[in-house]
């Protein structure tokens, strides 16, 4: 049996696909696959996440494939299990396991190898491993090692391939079904069995390049270059408001050259499981190679000290408008319109906030509080120190004296517009500078690059 054998089983449907990670990038693969009459099995070790998913249960942000996913469940093309399966046909398997920030006891490859080591223990000969994470440096030859332990040669009885994840959640026009892939295989025969996969996720849209090394800086230098520019307009921001100006307007300004300028808005700092990680790996590569990588350092703490200097301007205003410290913050997922909450700008001024002797209220309309402890595992805090709003309405906001909005989401614009205009709250700070000032408020608007 060789990788041929494979790919002519894969022509003829007689082959499965195994989603390993059924998270924020696993589970919309795993429907996207079986939607295509593809036979998916979608794993995770979260058996609380698999028993959801058996009773036919989503998250709000999985509910736009609601309809998708109960047809592949009911046809029987989705399958869901807490680990691996064996299989007489060919099998691919797809890793989508988080990937975290290494440190002296955790290596980001963690979720990986232990995924990879589950999955070939369930294998056989000519079976294909597709990483999908995103990962450090030197990680895909890592793994080909574990791979050869195993007793497979890559690229005569087993393939690999890396096509890293490119999702932007909540962004309407670029989604997995069209954004273009970037791919490194071991091999030919792993390419044309990939292409047929991708085939089915984005029309077979794949960038092929030699070497794994490639495709693992490429993935963190894109998230590098978000980083980098979040950092240099949120500095830009700090600078207009000392010299009071307005940071939109100069960003706007600036978009109308129609060439090498990209506008960037400012914001209270990149959080999630991406943009403040992913360049970190680069940063590890080069120290690593004793070499320094000096822009993604000072982006990183450029994007670490935003929530304090935002806790400043606030904590400076209240004292010069002679009011209390009672503060609401507004938006807590690390992005507008998602229910992502990990390592969210929001809990760190909220934890900073707190450390000055603030009275704290939260709300999101994503906030499930079922999963508080998620979100304070996510975001590193050991106890829920303020107080979660349920509602905006006129009752719940009486008593604040200032009302941060970090995200604007979509649900509650309208509410937290009216806020402003009516005075309901004395002074509002804006983290993202989306409301406009209007004459026939009481209240004080600021916003971060004024
Ligand atoms: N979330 C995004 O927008 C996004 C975008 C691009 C790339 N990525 C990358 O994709 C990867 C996954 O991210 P995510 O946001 O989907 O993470 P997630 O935490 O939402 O989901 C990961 C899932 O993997 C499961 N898991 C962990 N170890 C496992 C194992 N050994 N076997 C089976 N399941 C296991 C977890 O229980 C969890 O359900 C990360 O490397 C991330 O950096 C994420």
């Amino acid at each position: 049996m060789s990788l041929k054998d494979t790919l002519e089983k894969i022509k003829s449907n007689l082959f499965s696909v195994e989603i390993i990670g059924l998270g924020y990038v696993g589970f919309p693969l795993a429907v996207r696959l079986a939607s295509k009459k593809i036979n998916v099995t979608g794993i995770d070790i979260n058996q609380e996440r698999i028993q959801r998913l058996e009773k036919n249960i989503l998250l709000d942000s999985e509910l736009y494939l609601e309809k998708e996913f109960l047809e592949c469940r009911n046809n029987g093309s989705l399958k869901l299990s807490n680990k691996s399966i064996q299989s007489e046909n060919p099998k691919i398997g797809i890793v989508c396991v988080p990937t975290p920030i290494p440190n002296k006891n955790t290596n980001s490859d963690i979720f990986v190898k232990a995924a990879i080591e589950n999955f070939l223990e369930s294998s056989k000969e000519c079976d294909v491993l597709i990483l999908e994470s995103s990962i450090e440096v030197g990680t895909t030859d890592k793994m080909s090692e574990i791979i050869k332990d195993g007793g497979f040669t890559l690229g005569k009885n087993f393939g690999l391939s890396f096509c890293p994840e490119r999702v932007d959640p909540s962004n309407k026009e670029w989604g997995i079904e069209n954004i273009p892939r970037v791919i490194y295989c071991s091999d030919d025969i792993t390419f044309s069995i990939s292409k047929i996969i991708y085939d089915n996720v984005n029309g077979g849209n794949l960038i092929r390049v030699d070497s794994p090394k490639i495709a693992e800086v490429v993935k963190s230098f894109e998230n590098a270059f978000r980083l980098v520019n979040i950092s240099l307009v949120n500095e830009l921001a700090i600078l207009c408001d000392k010299l009071g100006i307005n940071v939109k307007e100069v960003i706007n300004a600036a978009a109308t050259k129609p060439f090498g300028f990209m506008p960037h808005y400012p914001g209270a700092g990149a959080g999630g499981h991406c943009i403040p990680k992913d360049p970190r790996f680069l940063l590890e590569s080069a120290r690593k190679l004793e070499s320094r990588f000096d822009s993604i350092e000072h982006a990183i703490e450029i994007n670490d000290h935003m929530p304090k200097y935002i806790c400043d301007a606030i904590e400076n205003k209240l004292e010069e408008l002679k009011l209390q410290k009672t503060i609401l913050v507004c938006g807590l997922s690390y992005k507008a319109n998602v229910e992502d909450m990990r390592d969210s700008p929001s809990f760190k001024i909220i934890q900073e906030m707190k450390s000055r002797g603030f009275m704290v209220y939260g709300f999101d309309p994503f906030f499930n509080t079922k999963f508080s402890e998620k979100y304070l595992i996510e975001n590193h805090i050991t106890e829920l120190n303020f107080k979660i709003l349920t509602d905006l309405d006129d009752d719940s906001v009486k008593n604040i004296d200032c009302l941060c909005i970090v995200q604007h989401h979509n649900e509650v614009e309208q509410r937290v517009k009216e806020i402003y205009e009516k005075s309901l709250i004395p002074f509002v700070y804006d983290c993202q500078s989306k409301l406009s000032k209007n004459s026939q408020s009481n209240s004080y608007l600021d916003f971060l690059g004024s």
